[in-house]
């Protein structure tokens, strides 16, 4: 990510005081080398937040926000890494470097400049189109879809017109070459080497939009029966559906209690027309961890509002995982008789909407009910086959929700409750022994995750602390072929080895500062804990090895899977090898 030289970068660093910065969003009291209050970004009555003013990093020992002031700049104020440079730059008085000479990274942002303006151009060739005369079917297409001229001007929809070379022409005359527009997405190459067309054609156009209110590409809609349905910009050098959502640059400035997540343009669109104006969408793809995290940033809290068909079901229950994993809180809401949001608002209006959000199940609530999926509870074997999954779902909950659902299988399947706790294998009275091995598996489960955290952790604690430890570790992690976890930090962990065999010292706050947010915490975290740790070099192995251990055991696992449904010679071979290799490291 360095599109800033790093003098330059290092030179605002200085002039941008993270404790200065801080204490405009919190009040700061010292206390050993650290500076504490409450976390701005997560409501607290005591301090757990804390600036180490010597290392200008901040971490919250609470929710784990961390990093360098560009972090938490980020944070605050819900920019973008380049927004937040900006916005020291400007603070700090100082420019921004127009002429960086490095002549790649020029060019590199020269082009992007470029191909947001092209699709800003575009877009608004084709919302001018939609409200011409060539656009009046498109616009009786969206009158018909309950969409209104002021919400068509909020989203700035837009009409493609039928024809080769609309936009083409429009384009060139203001000057973009046919290698811009193809880049942007906006025309495609024909079959002869001069020949390109418009890559939207009589299509209804939604323009896709960052949250730094820049144009980065398009869904465009057949009006009549046309596949594909949608046409989608694919990646571009401004464009990745995985890392953007529909709708979000509505969202920012709002002080939100919550997002929901829908699967179409048309959700969000109709949602909002109906009054309910925080939905995104993920844009067809399944949702990624990128786009979880980037919903993180915004609110604690979302709804996965998704088809009621069972493709949308489906995608609910992997969303909801990716969801919970970045630790939001998730909750599902429901559409009744196969019908999406879109539909659902536009024939029972936002209120009954709202409604239905009320309603919404939480995330084991969901699973339990889609359990029931192709059972006929009806029959006693289907009940049984119910109890039988429910319970193995059960077994893995927290007691509290054990307490919660325990009644509603027992209704589902006419069993007692006690015979659902049984079978889960937890004993009726909370102070029996009995605690079941399903039970303890979770909680092993839920022990072993977070040893591998705090193993990576600790690693990397030990890596930042010692120059011998990191050289140790690093040959060690080649030798078991393992890695960190976040890519971002194996290339940080690169960047130690690197300075610490030229003999330099790692510029942390700069460093920091060039780490997606993610990783910032993590390296934060690590040097929160510098202190504990005594023995670099021993504790270093000892990670390494946990990771290692944790890492055979993973893939021993989805052998042994893949075995139970065959599985080839290859894959046996692995799985004896691993298995040896794994008994050596007891
Ligand atoms: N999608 C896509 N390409 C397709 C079909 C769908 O990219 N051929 C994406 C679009 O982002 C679409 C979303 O998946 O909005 C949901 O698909 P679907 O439910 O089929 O579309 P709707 O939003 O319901 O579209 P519409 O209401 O316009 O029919
Ligand atoms: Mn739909």
């Amino acid at each position: 990510m360095a599109i800033f030289p790093d003098a330059w970068l290092s030179e605002l660093l200085s002039k941008s005081d993270l404790a200065a910065i801080a204490s405009e969003y919190t009040l700061l009291k010292p206390k050993g080398k650290r500076l504490w209050g409450c976390c701005p970004f997560h409501s607290e009555k005591t301090p757990s937040f804390s600036v180490v003013p010597d290392e200008q990093f901040y971490y919250c020992f609470g929710c784990h926000a961390g990093g360098s002031v560009v972090q938490f700049v980020m944070d605050a104020e819900k920019l973008t890494y380049v927004e937040a440079i900006k916005y020291l730059a400007q603070r700090a008085g100082m420019e921004l470097p127009d002429d960086v000479d490095d002549d790649r990274l020029r060019q590199e942002r020269a082009l992007k400049e470029r191909l947001y303006a092209a699709c800003k151009d575009a877009a608004m060739f084709y919302h001018a189109k939609l409200l011409s005369e060539e656009g009046k079917e498109a616009q009786k297409y969206l009158m018909g879809r309950n969409i209104d001229a002021a919400t068509a001007a909020k989203f700035g929809l837009g009409y493609a017109p039928p024809g080769w070379d609309n936009l083409l022409k429009y384009m060139t005359e203001k000057g973009y070459s046919n290698e811009h527009l193809l880049a942007a997405g906006l025309i495609i190459q024909g079959k002869g080497r001069d020949k390109y067309y418009d890559a939207y054609r009589d299509r209804v156009m939604f323009p896709i939009v960052s949250t730094a209110k820049r144009v980065l590409g398009f869904g465009a809609r057949t009006m009549g029966n046309d596949t594909p349905k949608y046409l989608n910009t694919g990646d571009t050098p401004i464009f990745n559906k995985r890392n953007n959502l529909y709708g979000l640059n509505l969202q920012r400035g709002k002080h939100l209690a919550d997002i929901i997540i829908v699967e179409g343009y048309m959700d969000v669109i109709s949602l909002y027309k109906a009054g309910v104006t925080n939905a995104v969408a993920s844009l067809g793809t399944a949702l990624t961890q990128q786009q979880a995290r980037l919903i993180k940033r915004y609110v604690p809290k979302v709804y996965i509002s998704y088809d009621g068909d069972s493709a949308g079901q489906n995608a609910t229950l992997r969303g909801l995982d990716i969801l919970a994993k970045e630790g939001l809180d998730v909750r599902v809401i429901v559409i009744p008789d196969n019908m999406d949001p879109d539909d659902y608002a536009k024939k029972f209006g936002g209120q009954e909407y709202l409604a239905l959000k009320d309603k919404a199940l939480t995330l084991n609530g969901f699973k339990l009910d889609s359990l029931m999926g192709g059972i006929d509870l009806g029959t006693p074997d289907g009940r049984e086959e119910y109890a039988k999954k429910a319970c193995a779902l059960l077994a893995r909950l927290e007691p509290v929700e054990q307490e919660r659902y325990a009644p509603v299988i027992a209704r589902r399947t006419g069993l007692s409750k006690e015979a659902i706790l049984r079978q889960c294998g937890i004993s009726g009275s909370p102070a029996g022994n009995s605690i079941g091995n399903s039970r303890n598996t979770k909680q092993q489960n839920r022990e072993r995750l977070k040893s591998l955290n705090k193993a990576e952790t600790a690693l990397l604690c030990c890596m930042i602390k010692s120059g011998e430890a990191l050289l140790c570790a690093m040959e060690e992690m080649a030798r078991y072929g393992i890695s960190f976890s976040d890519s971002a930090i194996n290339a940080f962990a690169e960047g130690l080895l690197a300075r610490s065999v030229t003999g330099e010292k790692l510029d942390i706050p700069l460093a920091l500062s060039m780490l997606p947010q993610e990783a910032a915490e993590s390296v934060s975290a690590a040097i929160g804990n510098e202190d504990t740790v005594i023995d670099p070099v021993t504790t270093a192995k000892d990670c390494v090895a946990a990771i290692a251990r944790e890492a055979m055991d993973e893939r021993i696992k989805e052998l042994a899977a893949a075995m139970q449904t065959g599985g080839s010679d290859e894959e046996k071979r692995e799985y004896m090898e691993l298995v040896k290799k794994r008994a050596s490291l007891k």
